[in-house]
Formats: structure tokens, C-alpha cells, sequence
């Protein structure tokens, strides 16, 4: 007991033992599912780790607390989830009006008025760093001046706009596309027209409408702020660490701040786990290869409509492999035998054992990640937000396709997963992206935990901060120096034309008191005035 007491001791007083606070608010378990092992390490490497979220963790260790958000979310937003397929072709502009802006709003009242959260924003608790992912959950970013921490913020996505626009990052909006935007040629001149359309859209939604809204449910729900509050906007402007989920051996290589670190595959170790064992007999037997079907956490294959529906069984009835499929209800009508259905399937797993051939998916960043990592081509129909775009990405790679929603047919089905299956190239390209994302200097996981570990270290790193945000947008965009050099310019050129005006007069004056022969070149040529 004693020794557990001096271990304990030694743990909470070395320097770099911290305590973490660490908000995964989002609703999305694909979120949770590449954040959660960030938490989880620095809870074992020895910090103090608290966490607010919406899924639970079973069994965690002694150092990580977790605050439960109410399970009331989708109720809030007014019932269960959607189906996604009958919402395919709205524009992002339209996706944010209707789910993105309101339902961001709902979800952080939801998240702050939870009954534990509450609990412990009353409780005085100390915190040496506040961790947030960056998603719709913004109004959480007033804890770091709650506990006048610093503040990391994580994309579960890749390369965000909004907040290249708060730490000063160049936007490079000719290369980098936002990652709601469907364009087919993002870098041809309507590509690029559409994406600063989309950037400025958004942009001003969020700051002048969004964020404001966020500012006064703060307000309500955080008490005994200490004054000046800054806004949310402040505060992510004073972001310590940006970590998002891109890397550019897969993602358009950008140009980033020193704060701002790529560890896309966070969630992803080479020793997987073990796979449930009728899973794994099932895999083992299937000499054929598999094809692994899902459309991830958020979108039910079962709200397939019949045709769609109909397309993939018929497919599948024709082909020698087995197809494990994520089917979110107990029965399937018509179901073919080489088809396996279960409403829930470990991913990484999954796609970790070498029989399976083919993912179709709808190319959600995680699952998409997760089949680079394993070197396993992707057929990708997306539904919505970045999907499209990391489909891009990997169609533009040569490790998979595109299927437009609305060009499912058992004609179209056929073809691509034929193709795909008997042409090895798919493979091949897949297997070399996969060793080129994992040719790193460190683990994505362990290059995360370093960097998370420096602020603490290095409280807060604000030395690593853009200088540019102590500077107007006049200064930042050197306008003031167009202005300037245009000024002096012009002053240059009347400057000239006043000169070159006196000088002509003097030598006119000159050649009219040397006599009128010399007309020709007065009348001629030179004429300033
Ligand atoms: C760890 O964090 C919790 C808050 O979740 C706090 O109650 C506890 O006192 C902290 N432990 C130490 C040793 O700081
Ligand atoms: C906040 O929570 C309380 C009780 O937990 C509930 O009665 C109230 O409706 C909630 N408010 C909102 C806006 O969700
Ligand atoms: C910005 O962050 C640093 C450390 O992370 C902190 O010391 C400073 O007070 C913050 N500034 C503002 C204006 O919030
Ligand atoms: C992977 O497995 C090896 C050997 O079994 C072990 O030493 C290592 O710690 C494991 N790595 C992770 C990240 O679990």
C-alpha cells in the first residue's frame, strides 16, 4: 500500500505528469474511434486525464475520469438519425442551413447543460491543458480560459479553413479544397471559383452568425468566467497546437504553421486486435477474398432503398467471394449465402486481415484511413461532407473508385467490382500508399502525444504562434504596402511628367529664339502637353 502511495507521488510530481482535460463532444463514433486512443495513451503514460464525452469508456485506467454527456442528443435534434441517402444532393451550402449550423448550436447546449457536466464545471478542478476536437463544438473552447490553460485543438478530419483563417495559416484555397465542397476538377477555374465562394460562405456564417450565437450560450451555462471574456473566436485564435487528421503522403501537401502537425492515422497500430472468433473463422475460410461493405457509423446500409438494395445483393449472388456487410437490422430480405450480415464490425480489424480484396464504403476520413493503412482498395459512394473529397484523393491515388449515389446499378456494381477485383494494379497501388503513410519518423500516436506533451512542457509554446495574429488584415495582406508603392508610383510618373513638361518648355523656348527652321521636331514626334 505504501509503495502504491510513493508511486503515485513520484507519478503526479514529475514535471510532464499533467493534468488533461480532453472534450470529445461530437456525436460521431468514428470521431470517438480515432480520438479516444490519444486520451487513452496520455492516461498511460501517467497523466491525470479527464474526459467529457458522449460514448463511454469500459475499464479505463485508475488516472482517466470521464464525464458523461446525456444521452439525449439525437432527441434533441429533433428524433433519431436521418437517412442520409435521400439528402445526397444538397449543396454544402444548403447542408450547413439546415444540419450543420442549428444542429452545431443544439449540440453544445446539449453537451453544457448535461447533468455532469455541469457537475464538474462547478466542481474546482485545475488543468495544466484543455484538448478539443474541432468540430461544431466550440463553445467546450471556453474551458481553456475557464482553467487559463492552453489550448490544443484536433480535426477528425484533415485541413480546416475556418481555423487556417483564425491562426493566420496561409489558405492556399487553389490547392486545398474545404472539406464539405463536391467538385470534380477542384483545381480547374470553376473548381477553384466555387471553393473561395464556398471558403467566404462559410467563413462568414461562422464567425458572424455561428460563433456569436455559441458566445451567449456560453454565457448561460459557464459561470464565474473570469473577466474580460474573450469570444470563442479570441480563443481560437490563441490555439496552442493544432493536430489534424491529414497526412500528405495521401492528402495535397500544404503549407503549415510549426503549430500546426499532421498525425493522420492517429488511431491506427500495427498490432491490431484480436478479431471475435466466428469473424475470424469466417475470414480464414474465405478463400475467395471478402469484400467488406459499410457506410460507416453515422449512415445505415438498411435505409438503402430497394433498387440500390436490390443492385449490391444481385452483385454479390453472382460472385465467388464472400461479402461481410454491415446491416444494421436483424433480417435481410433475399439475402445471398455468401453474403454475412452483423449490425456492428470491428473495422480495423476487419480490413487488417489479408483475404479481404475490396472495401466499399462511403469514404468517410476514418474508414478511409483505416483501408490505406492495410493497403486494401476502395469502390466509394458518398453520401456527404469530406467524403466526396477523400474519394478524390484516393480515386486520384489509383487505389479505388468513385460511384455516384445516383449511378448505382447492378450494370455499373458489376463492372467496378469486377474491375477491381481481377485488376491487380487497384492492390498494388494500395499496398504502396499504405507503406508510403506508414513511412514516418514516428507513429502518428506517438507524434501526437509528443507534441501535446511539448505545450505542457513548454506552457502553452505561444512562441510558436503565427506573429501575424498581433496584425491587422491590412498589415497581414501587405496592403498597406500595395497602397504605398502605388502611391509613390503614381507620385513617380507626375513627378516625371512635371519634369519632362518644364524641360520641354525650356528647349521650346530655346528653339523659338533660335529661329523657326527647325519646325519638324516640335511639330512633330514630342508632344507632352
Ligand atoms: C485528476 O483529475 C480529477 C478531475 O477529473 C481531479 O478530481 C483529481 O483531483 C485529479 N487528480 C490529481 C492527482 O490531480
Ligand atoms: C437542461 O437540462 C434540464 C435538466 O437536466 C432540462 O430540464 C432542460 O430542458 C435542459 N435544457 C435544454 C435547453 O436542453
Ligand atoms: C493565449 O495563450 C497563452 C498560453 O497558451 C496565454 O498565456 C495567454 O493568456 C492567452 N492569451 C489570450 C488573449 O487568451
Ligand atoms: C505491438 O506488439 C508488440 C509485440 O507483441 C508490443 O511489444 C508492442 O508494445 C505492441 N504495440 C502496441 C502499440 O500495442
Amino acid at each position: 500500500m505504501l509503495m502504491k502511495y510513493i508511486l503515485l507521488f513520484c507519478l503526479w510530481s514529475c514535471v510532464e505528469c499533467a493534468n488533461v482535460l480532453f472534450m470529445m463532444t461530437y456525436i460521431g463514433k468514428s470521431q470517438y474511434i480515432m480520438l479516444k486512443p490519444i486520451a487513452l495513451e496520455l492516461a498511460r503514460r501517467g497523466h491525470n486525464v479527464t474526459v467529457i464525452s458522449v460514448f463511454k469508456e469500459n475499464n479505463p485506467p485508475e488516472n482517466y475520469h470521464q464525464v458523461l454527456v446525456d444521452d439525449n442528443i439525437w432527441d434533441s435534434m429533433g428524433g433519431r438519425r436521418p437517412s442520409h441517402f435521400t439528402s445526397v444532393d444538397l449543396s454544402a451550402e444548403e447542408r450547413h442551413k439546415r444540419f450543420l449550423w442549428r444542429g452545431g448550436l443544439i449540440l453544445n447546449e446539449v453537451v453544457l447543460n448535461s447533468t455532469k457536466v455541469q457537475e464538474f464545471l462547478a466542481a474546482d478542478n485545475k488543468f495544466d491543458v484543455v484538448i478539443s476536437e474541432q468540430f461544431f463544438q466550440e463553445a467546450m473552447y471556453i474551458l481553456a480560459h475557464k482553467y487559463q490553460a492552453p489550448l490544443i485543438l484536433i480535426t477528425s478530419y484533415g485541413n480546416c479553413m475556418r481555423h487556417n483563417i483564425a491562426t493566420r495559416n496561409p489558405l492556399q484555397l487553389a490547392t486545398v479544397i474545404s472539406e464539405f465542397l463536391v467538385v470534380e476538377n477542384p483545381r480547374s477555374l470553376l473548381g477553384r471559383l466555387r471553393n473561395m465562394y464556398f471558403a467566404m460562405y462559410e467563413y462568414f456564417w461562422w464567425r458572424f452568425w455561428y460563433l456569436k450565437e455559441l458566445d451567449n450560450l456560453v454565457k448561460d451555462y459557464v459561470p464565474d468566467l473570469k473577466k474580460p471574456v474573450p469570444s470563442l473566436y479570441e480563443i481560437q485564435q490563441n490555439v496552442s497546437l493544432f493536430l489534424i487528421n491529414s497526412h500528405f503522403s495521401f492528402d495535397p501537401p500544404t503549407a503549415y504553421l510549426p503549430n500546426i502537425i499532421e498525425i493522420g492515422g492517429v488511431h491506427l497500430t500495427p498490432n491490431a486486435s484480436k478479431l471475435p472468433e466466428d469473424l475470424q473463422n469466417i475470414l480464414d475460410k474465405a478463400e475467395n477474398g471478402v469484400i467488406y461493405m459499410t457506410f460507416g457509423s453515422n449512415i445505415q446500409s438498411s435505409k438503402l432503398p430497394t433498387d440500390q438494395r436490390n443492385a449490391f445483393l444481385n452483385v454479390f449472388r453472382r460472385l465467388k467471394v464472400t461479402v461481410l456487410l454491415k446491416w444494421e437490422e436483424d433480417e435481410l430480405k433475399n439475402k445471398p449465402d455468401n453474403v454475412v450480415i452483423r449490425k456492428w464490425l470491428p473495422q480495423k480489424e476487419v480490413l487488417a486481415h489479408p483475404n479481404v480484396k475490396l472495401f466499399i464504403s462511403h469514404g468517410g476520413l476514418i474508414g478511409t484511413h483505416e483501408a490505406l493503412y492495410h493497403g486494401v482498395p476502395i469502390i466509394g459512394i458518398p453520401v456527404y461532407g469530406d467524403q466526396y473529397n477523400n474519394l478524390l484523393q484516393v480515386q486520384e491515388s489509383g487505389f479505388g473508385k468513385i460511384l455516384q449515389y445516383h449511378d448505382i446499378t447492378e450494370e455499373t456494381l458489376d463492372k467496378m467490382v469486377n474491375e477491381i477485383l481481377t485488376n491487380e494494379l487497384f492492390r498494388m497501388k494500395a499496398k504502396e500508399i499504405s507503406r508510403i503513410f506508414k513511412d514516418r519518423p514516428m507513429t502518428p500516436l506517438d507524434t501526437a502525444i509528443y507534441w501535446i506533451e511539448y505545450v505542457i512542457r513548454n506552457k502553452g509554446a505561444v512562441y510558436m504562434k503565427n506573429p501575424a495574429l498581433d496584425m491587422s488584415w491590412i498589415e497581414y495582406f501587405m496592403i498597406d504596402i500595395c497602397g504605398l508603392v502605388l502611391l509613390i508610383v503614381v507620385m513617380l510618373y507626375y513627378l516625371l511628367r512635371f519634369g519632362a513638361l518644364i524641360t520641354l518648355r525650356l528647349f521650346k523656348g530655346l528653339f523659338k529664339n533660335h529661329g523657326k527652321n527647325k519646325k519638324g521636331i516640335s511639330n512633330g514626334k514630342v508632344k507632352y502637353s
